[in-house]
């Protein structure tokens, strides 16, 4: 399945976290997700991984124009100055060993540093370097302050959503926008327990499926994208959700688990600490 976004570029529903994963790791498990069937990979300049990322890409042996790769531009680099977001984006392109990255997305709404970080990235959208451009972790009024000087509009505004944080009003704003909502730490992380919860667990059951692909169906069946990060083993379960719905009511049982909790406190964007 694939989305539609504002400027008319399809993005697969489901992609391939990265964060955490370094080194050989990384560059198998990307691999074998590619293998297994993601076309889309996410990563970003913090993880520190683009180089072995783009190896697993290469790898692969899969075609490019069959690939969405999406990284991101880091805090520390957003806050060193526009020379700076512009070296960055070469880098990334030559780390991860393509002509061209799918989407470019500020990774935090870092205070001060938005505007000349959108500006060099509107710039290598008109030099080919990059399709698409979006934001991360942006709240309304970061949206809004974007916008009041965009000359290209985010396609995509990745947020924390999961069940014990389902972001329903920031959801309906970016829609309201235009913009396309992706969900990271679609499991908590596992730093809290999402697929543990008892409701999860019976449906389950109910439905002859795992907690986590509930979790996953529940998510892109409100029209939103997902990157579920996995060891291979967990592959093939995180792609096959394709094939069944949740009903109605199931939705919205699993939306009432919402506690706005999450993964970490140190994740919230009006505050983070990096
Ligand atoms: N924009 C941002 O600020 C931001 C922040 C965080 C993350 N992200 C992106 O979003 C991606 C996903 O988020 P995340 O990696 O933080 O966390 P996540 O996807 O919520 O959770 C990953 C954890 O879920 C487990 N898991 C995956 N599939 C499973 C399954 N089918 N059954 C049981 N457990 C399963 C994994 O265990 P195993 O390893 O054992 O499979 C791993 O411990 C990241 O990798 C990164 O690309 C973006």
């Amino acid at each position: 399945m694939k989305i539609r976004l504002n400027n008319n570029i399809e993005i697969p529903q489901i992609g391939v976290g990265t964060w955490t994963l370094r080194g050989e790791t990384a560059r198998q498990n990307v691999r074998l997700a590619i293998e297994a069937g993601f076309r889309h990979v996410d990563t970003a300049q913090a993880y520190e991984n683009e180089e072995e990322v783009g190896q697993g890409i290469l790898d692969s042996q899969v075609p490019r124009q069959e690939l969405f790769i999406t990284t991101k531009v880091s805090t520390s680099i957003m806050r060193g100055g526009q020379q700076a977001v512009r070296q960055s984006i070469d880098d990334s392109l030559s780390k991860l060993k393509i002509e061209y990255i799918d989407l470019l997305l500020i990774h935090w709404p870092v205070k001060d540093c938005v505007k000349d970080t959108w500006q060099v990235m509107e710039e290598c959208v008109r030099k080919g370097k990059v399709k698409s451009i979006g934001v991360s972790n942006f709240n309304r009024h970061h949206l809004d302050d974007l916008l009041s000087y965009a000359e290209i509009r985010p396609v995509i505004n990745q947020i924390e959503v999961h069940p014990l944080m389902t972001q329903e009003e920031n959801i309906t704003y970016n829609h309201q926008l235009g913009i396309q909502v992706e969900a990271w730490g679609p499991f908590g992380q596992s730093d809290i327990d999402v697929i543990g919860h008892p409701l999860l667990q019976s449906l389950a059951q109910k439905y002859q499926k795992t907690a986590s692909q509930i979790v996953l169906r529940w998510i892109v069946q409100r029209g939103l994208i997902t990157i579920p990060r996995a060891k291979p083993n967990h592959f093939s379960e995180n792609l096959d959700i394709m094939t069944f719905a949740l009903a109605e009511e199931d939705m919205q049982a699993i939306s009432s688990l919402n506690r706005n909790l999450r993964s970490n406190v140190l994740n919230d964007p009006e505050t983070f600490p990096w």
